[in-house]
């Protein structure tokens, strides 16, 4: 049997001094490899394979798209699956966040949203507002300005030569914190310190605060005090700063929400999503973004000044009407399958409540 490292193999492998298992096939929630030894993919990889593996409904799904069209240039042509991709998340996604922007990768993900939020700034005659705050610990990704909004020192340290300057505060970590959470004073589980950084800063030459909701491959699923996300939204709103959430890794049915914002019951101004939305099955990512924010742009430039092939993509996901999405939903339990969608926001207000009244979201793990 071949051996499969490095540099025997011609693939370029992320660690170098490993000598990789070949899978050959999935089944569900396990992998098996040559050699038929069976793995339990607890995780779903990186937190991506959330609907298992060899999933027949989404096998069906990509080559009914590939059946009807290839690529399709965004410059030019809109088409049914990323129509109906943006249908089905608009009506999941929290506030007013309704418009959806299509990518590949987390990263890229949370590029375009900080790109985003700065071009809305400057459509608004506010070029000064630049600066993002970001928390620490934090990993937003590994493209250059979704590296320099992560507190990881060591992906950071080759490239500190081209990275920005994030500011960046504690995040909220009740585990590790001295007040565990619990004191209401405290400066960084209240997130005053949010407000101090932007007085520091200036509101005035602040863009954005970005955060993920749920601390996921940073603090291990460490979940922020109830009013932890109300008190940023209220500051954010008063230094009119935008708040960005990165879902990428906790979105999409993982936290037992469809959003890990959701409990919180308060909107972003723009979210990021990746990993899970297509359980793994094509790289696909995006952003959302409310209609004050696109507005800003549609009655200024006419144009999000980032452009990428990919970006109306959809990758076979949204084509067929029993859309992997909805398998997601019913997979993660958000709700019952059939309900309407009335229904399912209903479900979800009352599950959000619920999970505020018992001090803290609740954490569920996604079946895989
Ligand atoms: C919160 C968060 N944002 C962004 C990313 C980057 O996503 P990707 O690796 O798909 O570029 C990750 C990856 O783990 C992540 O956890």
């Amino acid at each position: 049997m071949t051996t499969h490292r490095y540099p025997e193999s011609h693939v370029f492998y992320r660690k170098l001094g490993y000598e990789y298992p070949k899978i050959v096939r999935g089944e569900g929630c396990w992998l098996i490899d040559e050699r038929g030894k069976r793995y339990l993919d607890a995780v779903g990889g990186a937190y991506v394979a959330n609907l298992g593996h060899s999933n027949p409904e989404i096998a069906d799904s990509i080559a009914e798209q590939c059946r009807q069209f290839g690529y399709l240039s965004g410059t030019m042509f809109t088409h049914g699956p990323v129509e109906n991709l943006a249908d089905e998340l608009a009506e999941t996604l929290p506030g007013d966040l309704s418009k959806l922007y299509f990518l590949c990768s987390g990263s890229e993900a949370v590029e375009a949203a900080l790109k985003l939020a700065r071009q809305y700034w400057v459509e608004q005659g506010r070029p000064s507002k630049h600066k993002i705050i970001a928390l620490s610990p934090s990993y937003h990704g590994s493209t250059l300005l979704a590296l320099s909004a992560s507190a990881r020192e060591a992906h950071k340290a080759p490239f500190k030569p081209w990275l920005v300057d994030v500011h960046r505060i504690p995040a909220s970590y009740p585990y590790r914190c001295e007040c565990g959470g619990r004191g209401p004073a405290c400066p960084v589980c209240s997130a005053a310190v949010l407000e101090e950084a932007i007085e520091q800063l200036g509101a005035g030459n602040v863009a954005a605060f970005i955060a993920e909701p749920v601390g996921g491959s940073s603090t291990g699923a460490s979940t922020p005090r109830s009013d932890y996300f109300k008190r940023v939204r209220e500051i954010c709103d008063r230094h009119d700063v935008l708040f960005i959430a990165d879902e990428v890794l906790v979105g999409v049915g993982r936290t037992g929400t469809w959003w890990a914002i959701e409990p919180y019951e308060v909107a972003p101004d723009i979210m990021t999503f990746g990993k899970g939305v297509s359980a793994g099955y094509a790289a696909l990512s995006g952003i959302a973004a409310g209609q004050r924010v696109v507005d800003a742009i549609a009655e200024g430039s006419g144009s999000f000044v980032h452009a990428q092939t990919f970006s109306s993509s959809t990758n076979g996901f949204g084509c067929s009407p029993t859309s992997p999405m909805s398998a997601t939903c019913a997979a993660a339990g958000c709700w019952p399958g059939s309900s309407s969608s009335k229904t399912r926001r209903a479900v979800r207000r009352s599950r959000a409540r619920r999970n505020l009244r018992s001090g803290s979201p609740t954490r569920r793990s996604m079946p895989v």
